[in-house]
């Protein structure tokens, strides 16, 4: 991984040392726009070509892999190609996965534009689209050739896109330590060019990287990424039934408060990570909606998370900052409570 101020050195080096028969950049309309132009001449002129498609999470599906794969072909991509991944997670996902299954696998790079993408999304090697309303179903893990974080996209990204990553990286706090999680909570405003933020940045990109080469394959740590991801996933999904689609970070916010719930209720954590947590994401990460008749669609949903086996539902809770436990089961109550306390917390 290269952690950069300048984004383009990094990317003539890696372009000029290696024999690529040709050089595609995958961006959406955003990162064409507010991305793509900080790249300079000497990188643009070795591209071969760009291939846009629509911003957002609907774009990460089967068609947008057909229409690419096809594009590949046409523009004469070989097996010798590379594929930039100019963009946030639905780009670094969708292009890992068009690039490791177009002709069996081809070269590819992830250039994240989002904060979300730095910390989580570009990292790890996990590359994939949705199937209808399911996400990630689809997918292979194979990991970039390179990764090159170069925080200055991030004065681009709206406050809004910048929170849907933060919630990630408080979930890093909490699966980490004491000590990472409390500072974590000094970046939800951060000053993007300022020391304290590249340092808590790298740290927070170094976590995750530490637990992926663990355990690349998800069979025991890495599951502590799933911390706030089954309750979240199942706020996001049930949000888009209902046609008020959350952020993913947004979901997940919500989703590590009912977690942290449930962690105080069954592994007794210190109520003040539940307290501390509730206060900032109450403050800053709009509500879920959801009704009391909604909870056994979430609970359904939770019942088709790929995580669980055993037709069990699994979480991952905590006893402490950085001491967490995969492969939970919780009772079907302390669920049904755990929505509820959520709902206690909401305006609507
Ligand atoms: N593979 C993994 O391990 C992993 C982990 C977490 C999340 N994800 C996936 O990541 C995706 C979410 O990623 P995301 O939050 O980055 O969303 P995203 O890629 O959709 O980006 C969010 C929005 O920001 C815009 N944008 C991106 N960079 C910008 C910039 N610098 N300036 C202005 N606008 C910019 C995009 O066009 C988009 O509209 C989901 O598909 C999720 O499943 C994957």
């Amino acid at each position: 991984m290269i952690f950069t101020q300048d984004p383009n050195n990094e990317l003539n080096d890696i372009l000029n040392s290696n024999s690529y028969s040709s050089v595609f950049v995958l961006a959406d309309d955003n990162t064409k726009k507010h991305c793509l132009p900080l790249l300079n001449e000497a990188v643009l002129q070795k591209i071969s070509g760009t291939l846009t498609v629509n911003a957002g999470e609907i774009t990460k599906n089967i068609d947008t892999c057909i229409y690419l794969w096809n594009e590949l072909n046409k523009r004469g991509a070989d097996r010798h190609s590379l594929l930039i991944n100019l963009g946030g997670g639905m780009i670094t996902d969708l292009g890992g996965f068009v690039a490791s299954t177009y002709k069996r696998g081809i070269h590819f790079l992830n250039l994240p534009t989002t904060m979300l993408a730095m910390i989580d999304a570009a990292i790890g090697g996990k590359n994939g689209i949705n199937l209808g309303h399911m996400k990630n179903q689809v997918g292979v893990v194979n990991q970039p050739d390179e990764l090159i974080v170069f925080p200055g996209f991030l004065k681009t990204l709206d406050r809004t896109n910048y929170l849907s990553g933060y919630a990630e990286a408080l979930k890093h706090g909490l699966i980490k330590s004491k000590d990472a999680f409390q500072k974590t909570l000094n970046f939800a405003n951060p000053d993007l060019e300022s020391e304290q933020f590249l340092g808590f940045l790298r740290e927070n990109m170094a976590i995750k990287e530490e637990i992926v080469s663990i355990d690349p394959y998800e069979k025991a740590d890495r599951k502590a990424l799933n911390f706030g991801h089954t309750i979240g996933h199942a706020l996001e999904a049930i949000s888009h039934k209902t046609g008020k689609p959350m952020l993913h970070g947004n979901a997940v916010a919500w989703g590590t408060i009912a977690e942290l719930f449930i962690s105080h209720k069954q592994h007794s954590l210190d109520i003040t990570y539940l307290n501390q947590t509730t206060e900032l994401v109450t403050k800053y990460f709009p509500e879920p909606v959801f009704t009391s008749e909604d909870v056994n669609d979430l609970m359904a949903i939770m019942q088709q998370d790929k995580k669980n086996f055993g037709k069990k539902i699994r979480f991952t809770l905590l006893r402490a900052p950085g001491k967490y436990v995969i492969d939970q089961i919780v009772s079907e109550k302390l669920i049904h409570e755990s929505f509820k306390h959520l709902k206690s917390l909401c305006q609507s």
